[in-house]
């Protein structure tokens, strides 16, 4: 079996409580980006595109993902990939961090209505604040907040991503406005000795890191 979801067939193999809520968000993010329906800024979702999430699944499945760290929840879009990717076992687990008090709260119902909410922390509040708090390794982090702050949040958890881990980045091609803050952020992550770096144009742009030593 296949689901369409905007001109992108999904392997059957995603659990359908959690298809079916990415399905629906994906044609919200799809209306939102369009123009076709307003919304407020601050309720904007802001999502990765489905490509990308398909492309993340590939990912974490390749690396054997147990733990993630995201920064920039959102309605939890991205989220859900990653925990389908994942699998409903007692030993994955994800953090995500988001600021704002309305979208906590609607990534909260749509992590329960897909049935994921178990594997899933939301810490809310401001990144900066909360990633000096976090411990333990983790095998993959997404930084997906504003890109003010990227560099440093790239600072912070490098040394919390496990070596073979990846920390993956949005928006390195898109919107325009972003370009500057991602090509100075692309040149911080290659003065790193202890990485390998590449962009990839799927969606808006992913920066994957793999850190290959301590
Ligand atoms: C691009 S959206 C995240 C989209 C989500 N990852 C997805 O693909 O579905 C960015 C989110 O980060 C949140 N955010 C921005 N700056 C933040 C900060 N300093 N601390 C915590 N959250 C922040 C915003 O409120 C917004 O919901």
């Amino acid at each position: 079996m296949k689901v369409k979801i905007s001109c992108v067939y999904i392997i059957a193999g995603v659990d359908s409580k959690v298809l079916s809520v990415i399905s629906r968000l994906n044609m919200q993010s799809n209306r939102e980006r369009s123009g076709r329906v307003k919304v407020a800024p601050d309720q904007e979702m802001l999502a990765i595109t489905a490509d990308t999430g398909i492309f993340f699944s590939v990912l974490l499945k390749a690396i054997k993902a147990r733990r993630i760290l995201e920064v920039g929840t959102s309605a939890g879009f991205s989220t859900l990939w990653f925990a389908d990717a994942m699998g409903k076992n007692h030993s994955t687990r994800i953090i995500t961090i988001e600021m704002n008090p309305q979208k906590v709260e609607r990534a909260l119902k749509n992590f329960k209505e897909a049935g994921i909410d178990k594997i899933i922390e939301i810490k809310q509040g401001i990144a900066l604040d909360l990633l000096h708090k976090l411990k333990g390794k983790f095998d993959f982090v997404f930084l997906d907040a504003d890109k003010e702050n990227i560099i440093r949040y790239f600072d912070i958890v490098l040394p919390m991503v496990r070596i073979g881990g990846i920390i993956a980045a949005d928006n390195m091609l898109y919107p325009d406005h972003f370009r500057p803050a991602m090509r100075k952020y692309t040149r911080h992550v290659h003065t790193k000795p202890n990485i390998q770096s590449v962009t990839v144009p799927i969606g808006m742009g992913e920066e994957i890191t793999i850190k290959l030593r301590n």
